[in-house]
């Protein structure tokens, strides 16, 4: 019978005689790539977070096995979820995801190592991972969602960033953990984009919790609490107005308490704010502008002027052919893009039939400059 032991080995501050640090941990059959520690822990919780109801909502004894929390940058999908790992008693096994995962074995080595930190999963699993001939879906993979199901240890499995995974065999990976996840642990995919898993059968099997931005997004109330955290005071109709403009974007409401905290006009900050503030468009472009490919961000710009965006229509104004399978490129279910126009921020999604409707935040105007 599997053991509910509250699960404390693994968890981060949890220090438990049970517990195997992942930077330390042994694996038996060695290790065929550098360990990044520091992927392998929650990111440090800024003092002045402002916990969210929807920790209690995630921290509920829900049968459901994946959860999902998808939204664009800067909704605090990685601050609720260190937050959610920081206060809980369950065990967390966390791998925050880069680019250089795109290769199987390194990607399934985190998970492995993440998992045998909570509870040791046994050799076969870094046996297979070590092995220069061993099949990732014939072998790694059956052997990790083996592990994975066998643990006794109910566990948080928390993979961070996976919208950076594009290499098909790693996302295959994550469908097969998704079904082998035991009764009372789960799997937590967070990204900017869908995860790479079946999710409309999950859904019908009522087998997944979807978290999207209208869940992160800042209450008034919360956002009253971040700026109050931050140390600015605003009156109600200022804060009002930001929240709004804001639509309750967390990083847009960080921001903006540091811009005011830098001394940003307090009366007028909440008309003012927006991307033409030099914390806001350093943020748009280190976040999305410079991830996206020069020919994509060449497109997306010129592109800009559009309210809505098909195929022929950015042939029309770029006067060139080939703008659908760009758009197509572009596009995902998901997929959310920003628009930065200097003087204000506008949000959207690329369907896959590769349209797309700007909506900008309140008091927008015309547009100048596109970024993902
Ligand atoms: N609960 C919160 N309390 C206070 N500030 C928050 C909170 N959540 C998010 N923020 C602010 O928003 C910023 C972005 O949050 P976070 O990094 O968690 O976003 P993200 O959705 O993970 O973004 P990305 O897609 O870039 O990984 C934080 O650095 C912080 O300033
Ligand atoms: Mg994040």
């Amino acid at each position: 019978m599997r053991s509910h032991d509250g699960g404390l080995a693994g968890r981060r501050g949890g220090a438990s005689s049970r517990c195997r640090d992942p930077e330390t941990t042994q694996c038996p059959a060695g290790a065929e790539f550098d360990v990044i520690a520091s992927k392998l822990r929650p990111p440090a919780v800024r003092a002045g977070t402002i916990r969210r109801p929807l920790i209690e909502r995630l921290a509920l004894d829900d049968s459901r096995p994946i959860v999902s929390v998808v939204a664009p940058a800067g909704y605090g999908k990685t601050t609720l979820l260190s937050h959610w790992a920081e206060n809980s008693s369950q065990a967390f096994a966390w791998v925050s995801v880069d680019e250089d995962d795109n290769d199987p074995k390194v990607l399934l080595g985190y998970v492995a190592r993440a998992l045998d930190a909570v509870q040791p999963i046994g050799s076969q699993v870094f046996e297979a991972l070590a092995s220069p001939v061993s099949s990732v879906p014939g072998s790694v993979v059956p052997r990790l969602g083996a592990a994975l199901w066998s643990m006794t240890v109910p566990v948080v499995l928390v993979l961070d960033d996976v919208h950076l995974l594009h290499n098909l065999e790693c996302r295959d990976a994550l469908s097969v953990l998704a079904d082998h996840v035991p009764p009372g642990s789960r799997l937590v995919l967070a990204g900017r984009d869908k995860p790479p898993l079946r999710i409309a059968r999950l859904r019908a099997e009522g087998r997944v919790l979807e978290i999207g931005p209208g869940d992160l997004a800042l209450s008034r109330p919360e956002a009253d609490a971040l700026l109050r955290s931050a140390g600015v005071a605003l009156g109600e109709e200022d804060m009002a107005a930001l929240h709004q403009r804001t639509e309750g974007w967390p990083a847009g409401l960080y921001l903006a308490a540091l811009y005011l905290r830098e001394g940003g006009p307090l009366g007028t900050a909440a008309v003012s704010f927006g991307g033409d503030d030099r914390l806001v468009s350093e943020y748009m472009r280190s976040e999305f502008l410079e991830r996206i490919s020069q020919r994509d961000r060449v497109f997306l710009t010129r592109t800009a002027v559009l309210e809505r965006m098909s195929g022929p229509l950015c042939d029309a104004v770029l006067e060139l052919p080939g703008s659908a399978a760009i758009l197509a490129g572009l596009a995902g279910p998901t997929c959310c893009w920003c628009r930065w126009t200097g003087e204000t921020i506008g949000t959207a999604t690329i369907t896959c039939s590769g349209t797309c409707s700007w909506r900008n935040w309140p008091g927008s105007s015309s547009p100048a400059c596109t970024s993902r």
